[in-house]
């Protein structure tokens, strides 16, 4: 990259003189003259300074050259006042506009424990990062906005770490002869603690239904809905499930709502906790009237709801965690729960730190807090809370039939975590890969099954790196070991395939090798209606034979008095794709590569597969009028986010 000439400015000058571009701008920061200059200011000299020079990049066509740059000026701020870089930011950013207000507060916030804002982390990351190369320009492409173009995602592989396949294990095992069982699979709760019926549903902010929630057009009138929606009572569950209607309240006298919340939620807010019990009821009613009970649960994460950062305290973090483990601990009794945590179960949001770091220990109040809870639940043993507690990126459990469950913190893959872009070219900076490597060559030494779950895909919403080195680790350790991997985060209910060749593949059924099931919501937030399912599992091989989604349409419950939701079995996995599949074969990735190429084939296919991917919501895309559709089939059919990139680049515009 060119030295770009606006960052001739005073506090670089020494950097200019040299005319070479310093390929380590920790250069730059060990300039002593530099640190003079900021010991003789006053801190608002200093942060007047520095926004002059971030101002002085707003001046270029270049946007690429301008980010990195502001990176490289927090770079050299943060070497000698790290406590600096975010009022001088937040500052910048607020002044010039270069993002909405509540986005300068979120990114670059000063830290506190009444806003769950990102500066301290920004901080952080700027130093440890390398502005100028592959961390930078990898930033700027995904957390700023395209400001760079995607950079190539470096060369580099993880298959150091492992031994050689052998023959044995190129194949799965077929399922046994000693039937199945059943595991639950819930996902993305969000509860809103603040969630209150009557509140503005029709609201111009990021999540309605809360008192601060509001439409910036003023009604004209009343609302189109007064005299036929009628379910607007404070309703809950007593502790002994039992259904208490609560007393009623009358929204329309209101006349700024234009659309005010009912009991149990609507499409654009996050659920009350009397849809999450409602939620939680049904699956055990419907156990209780199959007679079965679900041998264990995955929880795939995310509990706290989606409002601005601002308005997210880490007292609303905690709380928002115990109340939903503590619900579905209510629930579920004795049957052992698997959670892993989402990026909105984090403080600040999105944000996780490596391990081995000053500022590791600023993420192990939330390790602890759920080891604490798995354990007080006897949801795992104490050997295993202990592994949690100690290695906040990923836990490994045995089920009591012989399964392993390894549970990674996928916030190391997340693009809004700012510590994902330190030292991104490394394959393994957080760790995790390693331990991730280690549970299953042990497992597949000893022929055990392993199930892996986290929150977020590792295709289409990841970071691009390790996302392939996640399909690489998969692609060694399939079909014979790893025998599930489970996602949530989407809200969507979906799956994606990997193929062998992670990622520059041919999306063959001679390559198949996996595929991950991504669950639905229970959130509608987002234009889905809530659902839940389980698996039927193979006893011996741990293979899953079916599934089974439910849900219920929550529009219905605008206009039935005030009445519980009508749950239903929504689809059984092996009935609704016109697939022939042996009832002897497991629901593995060739039958989902079968399913997936007639989603790329046939527009009603696609529509079938939207159809319940959206629970068949108000809001579900008609795919034969619009182009929404288009993509399906590179999102089931991409492990990688370099595939997903390619297939999408490809496809007909
Ligand atoms: C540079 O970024 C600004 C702000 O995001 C945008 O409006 C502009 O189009 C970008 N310019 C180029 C050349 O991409
Ligand atoms: C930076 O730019 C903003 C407007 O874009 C201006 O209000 C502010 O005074 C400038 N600050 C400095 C220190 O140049
Ligand atoms: C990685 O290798 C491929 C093929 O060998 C090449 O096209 C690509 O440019 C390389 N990427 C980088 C970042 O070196
Ligand atoms: C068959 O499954 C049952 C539980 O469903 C278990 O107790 C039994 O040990 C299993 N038998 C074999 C041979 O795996
Ligand atoms: C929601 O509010 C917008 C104005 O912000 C209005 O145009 C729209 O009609 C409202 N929708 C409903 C369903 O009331
Ligand atoms: C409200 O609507 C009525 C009739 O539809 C109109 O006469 C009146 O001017 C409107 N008021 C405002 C404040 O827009
Ligand atoms: C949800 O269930 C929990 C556990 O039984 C209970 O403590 C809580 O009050 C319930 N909340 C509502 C709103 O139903
Ligand atoms: C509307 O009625 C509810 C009770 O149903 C009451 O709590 C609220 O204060 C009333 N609001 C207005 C603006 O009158
Ligand atoms: C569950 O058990 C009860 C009592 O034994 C029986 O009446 C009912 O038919 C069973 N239900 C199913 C779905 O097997
Ligand atoms: C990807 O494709 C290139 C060229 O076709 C090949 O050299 C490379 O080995 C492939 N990568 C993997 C992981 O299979
Ligand atoms: C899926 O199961 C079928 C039948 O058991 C088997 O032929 C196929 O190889 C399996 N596919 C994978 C990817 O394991
Ligand atoms: C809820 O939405 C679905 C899908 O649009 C629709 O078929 C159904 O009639 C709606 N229910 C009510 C009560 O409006």
């Amino acid at each position: 990259m060119q030295l770009p000439v606006f960052v001739l400015l005073p506090l670089l000058v020494k950097f200019a003189a040299a005319s070479v571009l310093p390929t380590d701008i920790d250069a730059l920061a060990n300039e002593a003259n530099i640190l003079q200059n900021y010991e003789i200011k006053s801190d608002e000299q200093i942060i007047s300074s520095v926004i002059g020079q971030l101002n002085h990049t707003l001046g270029t066509s270049n946007n690429c050259t301008a980010c990195v740059t502001r990176l490289s000026i927090g770079k050299t701020l943060v070497e000698t006042r790290p406590d600096l870089v975010a009022p001088a930011f937040t500052k910048w950013c607020l002044d010039s506009g270069f993002y909405d207000a509540n986005t300068c507060q979120q990114n670059f916030g000063i830290s506190t424990i009444e806003h769950s804002e990102g500066g301290a982390n920004f901080a952080d990351m700027l130093s440890y990062m390398d502005p100028l190369g592959y961390d930078g320009q990898l930033f700027c492409y995904y957390k700023e906005g395209s400001h760079c173009k995607k950079p190539a995602t470096p060369n580099v592989t993880v298959s150091n770490m492992w031994p050689p396949k052998s023959p044995e294990h190129m194949a799965a095992p077929e399922p046994g002869n000693n039937g199945t069982f059943k595991v639950l699979h819930i996902s993305d709760l969000h509860i809103d603690m603040d969630y209150t019926v009557g509140n503005e549903a029709n609201c111009t902010d990021p999540i309605c239904c809360t008192p601060r929630s509001h439409n910036k057009h003023k009604l004209n009138g009343t609302s189109p809905y007064m005299g036929y929606w009628n379910s607007f009572f404070d309703s809950y569950y007593n502790d002994d499930f039992s259904f208490e209607q609560g007393t009623e309240v009358n929204p329309f006298n209101n006349s700024n709502v234009w659309t005010p919340a009912t009991s149990f939620g609507n499409y654009m807010c996050d659920p009350p906790e009397r849809l999450i019990n409602s939620s939680l009821n049904n699956v055990i009613d419907y156990a209780k009237q199959q007679n079965f009970t679900f041998d264990f649960t995955i929880f795939t994460g995310d509990m706290v709801d989606h409002d601005w950062t601002k308005e997210i305290s880490l007292e609303d973090t905690i709380k928002s965690e115990e109340s939903v483990l503590r619900d579905i601990k209510s629930r579920l009794g004795s049957t052992p729960v698997y959670p892993v945590l989402g990026n909105h179960d984090s403080y600040p949001y999105g944000q996780l730190a490596p391990e081995g770091f000053s500022f590791s220990n600023k993420f192990t109040w939330n390790t602890e807090l759920i080891s604490d809870i798995m354990q007080d639940y006897d949801w795992v043993s104490n050997e295993e809370a202990q592994q949690a507690r100690a290695h906040y990126t990923g836990y490994a459990v045995e089920t009591k039939m012989g399964l392993k469950v390894i549970s990674l913190n996928s916030n190391t893959w997340y693009r809004k975590n700012d510590y994902a872009y330190m030292n991104a070219s490394n394959p393994d900076n957080f760790g995790m890969f390693k331990f991730l490597i280690d549970e299953l060559v042990a497992s597949e030494a000893k022929n055990q099954r392993v199930w892996i779950t986290a929150h977020i895909p590792s295709g289409s919403s990841a970071l691009p790196l390790p996302s392939k080195m996640f399909a690489e680790i998969v692609e060694r350790f399939s079909p014979s070991t790893i025998a599930g991997i489970f996602f949530g985060h989407t809200h969507m209910d979906q799956f994606e395939i990997l193929y062998a060749g992670s990622g520059n593949d041919t999306k063959s059924i001679e390559n198949v090798l996996n595929h991950a099931w991504i669950a639905p919501s229970i959130t509608p937030w987002g234009g889905i209606n809530p659902a839940w399912r389980y698996y039927e599992v193979d006893s011996t091989t741990f293979s899953v034979m079916n599934m089974h989604t439910f849900y219920m349409k929550l529009n219905d419950t605008y206009t039935n008095n005030g009445a519980e939701p009508q749950w239903q079995h929504e689809y059984a996995a092996r009935d609704v794709y016109n697939v022939s599949w042996p009832a002897t074969s497991p629901l593995n990735g060739t039958f989902w590569h079968l399913v997936a190429e007639q989603v790329g084939q046939s527009v009603d296919v696609r529509q079938t597969y939207e159809n319940y991917s959206n629970r068949f919501s108000p809001y579900t895309p008609v795919c034969k009028s619009t182009k929404g559709c288009d993509g399906d089939y590179c999102f089931l059919t991409s492990f990688t986010l370099d595939g997903y990139d390619k297939c999408m680049a490809a496809l007909p515009k």
